[in-house]
C-alpha cells in the first residue's frame, strides 16, 4: 500500500512524448496563481506554462521585460502548490539565461524554489540548452515570435513568412532538439511551416498562432478568458463566449484542442 494512493499522478514528459506519439493533442494554458492551477488541472489541461506573460497580464507591463526571476519563482510557486497532475513549465525571463552558469543558477531556482518540471527559454540558445540538460534541468525551447526580443524585432510580428527565415527557424528547431530540449513552442508562425517542424521534430510541438498540426495548443489563460483588456491576438479565441462560467470556459477550450476544432483558420496564419 503506498500513502496517498488516489493522489493522480503528475505527467511527465515520457506522457507528453506519449501523447505525440498516439497523436492525442497536448492542452496547455497559462497560469500564474494556485486558483487557476488547481482549475485547470482539474479539467484536464496536461501542461501549465507559467509564462512571463504575467508581466503584462498581472504586473501591466506593455512588455515581458521587465519581470524577474524572483517573479516567475514566486509565481511558479504559487501554481505548483495547487496543482497535482498538470505538468508545469516556467520561463526564463529576459536577461536570466545569457551564459550557461547564469542560466543554470537561475533555472535551479525556478526548480528547487518555484518546483517547476521544466524551463523554457526563448532563441536557438544551443550553448546554454546544452550546458542545461547535461546538469538535469529540462528545457523547452521556443521559437517564432520572441515576446523577449519585441524591440529587436519591431513589433509582435509573424515571423517565418520570408523563406529564408522559415529555414531558419527550421534549422534552429532540429538544432534544439539536437542539443537535448524536451519540448518546443512555436508562436506565430505559418501553419505549413508550423506542419514541417512538428513532422521533423521527435519531442513535441506546442503552438500559439502555429496552426492545427502542432502536437498541442498553448494560450495565455487570460485572452481566451477575454480577461485583457484592449487588442486581443487573432490567434486567441474567447471561450467565454458562449460558456456559463470560467471552468465551462476552460472545458470548451480542452475539448477543441482534442478533437482539432480549434484552432481553425481564422485564427491561423
Ligand atoms: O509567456 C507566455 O505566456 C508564453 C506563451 C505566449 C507561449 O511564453
Amino acid at each position: 500500500m503506498t500513502l496517498y494512493a488516489d493522489t493522480p499522478k503528475t505527467l511527465s514528459i515520457t506522457d507528453l512524448r506519449a501523447m505525440k506519439q498516439t497523436g492525442e493533442k497536448i492542452t496547455s494554458l497559462t497560469a500564474y496563481d494556485a486558483s487557476f492551477s488547481a482549475l485547470l488541472d482539474l479539467t484536464g489541461i496536461e501542461v501549465i506554462l507559467v509564462g512571463d506573460s504575467l508581466g503584462m497580464v498581472v504586473q501591466g507591463h506593455n512588455s515581458t521585460l521587465p519581470v524577474a526571476i524572483r517573479d516567475m519563482v514566486y509565481h511558479c510557486r504559487c501554481v505548483t502548490s495547487a496543482r497535482k497532475r498538470a505538468f508545469v513549465v516556467a520561463d526564463m525571463p529576459f536577461a536570466s539565461y545569457a551564459a550557461p552558469q547564469q542560466a543554470m543558477s537561475n533555472a535551479a531556482r525556478l526548480m528547487q524554489a518555484g518546483g517547476a518540471q521544466m524551463v523554457k527559454l526563448e532563441g536557438a540558445k544551443i550553448d546554454v540548452i546544452e550546458f542545461l540538460v547535461d546538469q538535469g534541468i529540462p528545457v523547452c525551447g521556443h521559437l517564432g515570435l520572441l515576446p523577449q526580443s519585441v524591440n529587436r524585432i519591431g513589433g509582435y510580428k509573424v515571423q517565418g513568412r520570408e523563406p529564408a527565415q522559415a529555414q531558419q527557424i527550421l534549422k534552429d528547431a532540429l538544432a534544439i532538439e539536437r542539443a537535448g530540449a524536451g519540448l518546443l513552442v512555436l508562436e506565430c508562425v505559418p501553419a505549413m511551416l508550423a506542419a514541417e517542424i512538428t513532422q521533423n521534430l521527435t519531442i513535441p510541438v506546442i503552438g500559439i498562432g502555429a496552426g492545427p498540426a502542432c502536437d498541442g495548443q498553448v494560450l495565455v489563460l487570460y485572452d481566451m478568458l477575454n480577461i485583457t483588456v484592449g487588442n486581443h491576438p487573432r490567434f486567441s479565441k474567447n471561450f467565454m463566449a458562449e460558456a456559463d462560467s470560467i471552468e465551462d470556459a476552460v472545458k470548451r477550450y480542452h475539448r477543441a484542442v482534442k478533437n482539432g476544432q480549434f484552432p481553425a483558420t481564422e485564427h491561423t496564419y
